[in-house]
C-alpha cells in the first residue's frame, strides 16, 4: 500500500491550524515536518516547524515523521522525542561515521521512536546499505535539500530501484519514502520503482482539494 505524507514546508504560519485539520480530514497519513538548521541547509525553520509539531500533537491524531535536516542531530533528537513523534529521520551526511550513527539509530530505538535515515542526491546509494538492518525507513532524497518547490531530479528513479532490490533481496522490511518534487506524475514513476511513501509539499498544500490530491498520489 502506498502511503502519503504531507510537508508543512510551505504552510504559512497563519494557515497552520487550518491546514493541519483540513489535511487530517482529507485522509492523509503522516505530517512531515522539515526541520531545518540553517547549517546543513540554508534555509532555518527550527521554532516554526516545533510551533507546528506542538499544535499536531494538541488538535490531531495524524502520526507525525520528523525530518531532521541539521548538523547537530543528537540535540533536535533529543527534543523531538521530549514532544513525542512517531519516527525521526536524519541524514546519513549528518554524522562522521558509522560507529555515531549506529548509536543515533539505536538511541531512537530505544525510545519506541521509529527511525529512518535520508540520503542526499549526490551521496551513493550503496552508503546506505550497512544500516538497512537496523531502520524502518529510508527516506531517499529527489531534490537537493533546503526548499520545497523544486523539480524532480529523474535519477532518483534508478537509486530507488536499486535500494528497492537491495531490501527485496536481504528480506528486510523497510519502507522507502520519497521526498522532493512529488507530483501525481513523479508519484507514478516512483512507486514503480518500489517507492511506498511519498512525501508531498507544495503539490497538496497548493491544491484545491486535498482528498483528491492524496488520491492522484496514490496512484
Ligand atoms: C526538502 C524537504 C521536502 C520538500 C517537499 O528539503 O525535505 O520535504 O519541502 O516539498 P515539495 O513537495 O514541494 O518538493
Ligand atoms: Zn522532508
Amino acid at each position: 500500500m502506498v502511503e502519503v505524507s504531507a510537508s508543512f514546508l510551505n504552510v504559512e504560519k497563519e494557515n497552520s491550524i487550518q491546514t493541519i485539520y483540513n489535511l487530517e480530514a482529507s485522509g492523509i497519513d503522516y505530517f512531515h515536518i522539515d526541520v531545518m538548521d540553517g547549517k546543513f541547509v540554508k534555509n532555518n525553520t527550527v521554532d516554526r516547524m516545533r510551533e507546528y509539531t506542538e499544535y499536531m500533537k494538541q488538535i490531531a491524531n495524524t502520526k507525525i515523521e520528523v525530518h531532521l535536516m541539521v548538523e547537530e542531530v543528537e540535540s533536535y533528537v533529543k527534543s523531538y522525542l521530549d514532544i513525542g513523534v512517531n519516527s525521526i529521520t536524519f541524514h546519513i551526511e549528518s554524522l562522521k561515521n558509522e560507529m555515531e550513527i549506529l548509536k543515533m539509530i539505536s538511541y531512537i530505538k530505544k525510545h519506541d521512536t521509529q527511525v529512518g535515515l535520508s540520503i542526499n542526491p549526490k551521496t551513493k546509494i550503496e552508503q546506505i546499505y550497512p544500516y538497512l538492518p537496523y531502520i524502518h525507513k529510508v527516506l531517499v532524497m529527489s531534490v537537493e535539500p533546503g526548499a520545497g518547490g523544486q523539480k524532480f531530479l529523474p535519477e532518483a528513479r534508478e537509486r530507488i530501484q536499486t535500494l528497492n532490490k537491495a531490501i527485496y533481496e536481504n528480506g528486510f522490511e523497510i519502507d522507502i519514502e520519497v521526498d522532493g518534487g512529488i507530483n501525481a506524475q513523479t508519484a507514478l514513476e516512483v512507486i514503480e520503482a518500489g517507492a511506498n511513501i511519498l512525501v508531498a509539499g507544495s503539490y497538496i498544500v497548493t491544491s484545491e482539494n486535498y482528498k483528491e490530491a492524496i488520491k492522484n498520489l496514490r496512484g
